[in-house]
């Protein structure tokens, strides 16, 4: 499974720090509608996610700490380790993710390409397989995955 990885530039000022930014269409590959951030976990071994997105594309960014991303397109299953505020990956639509491992006082930031929208969850992974399998269906591509 092909990850896009997004390597922010750094400015490094030596003992004064280092920035990094991002700038939508040039960094990121959309037009950024929201942040948000996740932090305060106090349970390190609890798993978050467990979803995807119809249309929504993301970008995660690991800003203090660490933690494993779980990607997951239907066929096949990555996991990245995130520990550096410059290095995010792509979360695609249609790709179930989740979080674990978390290191203490982890800080998470994801920008999205649109606003919080409940409707564009699918929160169940068999209803996943299935959406992935018809739209494959679709563009004539058939059998990616049969349900457990
Ligand atoms: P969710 O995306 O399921 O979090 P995670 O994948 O990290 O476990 O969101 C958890 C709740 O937070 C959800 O019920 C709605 C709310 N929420 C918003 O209101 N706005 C947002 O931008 C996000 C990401 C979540």
């Amino acid at each position: 499974m092909e990850i896009e990885y997004i390597n922010l530039p750094i400015i490094d000022f030596e003992e004064k720090g280092k920035l990094s930014f991002m700038e939508t269409g040039k960094d990121i590959p959309f037009e950024i509608k929201r942040i948000y951030y996740i932090y305060d976990i106090e349970e390190l071994n609890i798993k978050r996610g467990y979803h995807a997105h119809k249309t929504l594309k993301q970008v995660i960014f690991c800003l203090n700490g660490n933690f494993t991303l779980e990607l997951d397109n239907g066929l096949e299953k990555e996991e990245i380790f995130l520990d550096k505020p410059n290095k995010g990956v792509l979360i695609d639509s249609n790709i179930w993710h989740n979080m674990k491992n978390f290191s203490k006082n982890v800080v998470i930031m994801v920008v999205a390409s649109d606003y919080y929208d409940e409707n564009d969850y699918i929160r169940n992974y068999n209803e996943f397989i299935e959406y992935i399998n018809k739209k494959n269906n679709a563009r004539g591509i058939v059998g990616v995955k049969t349900l457990d």
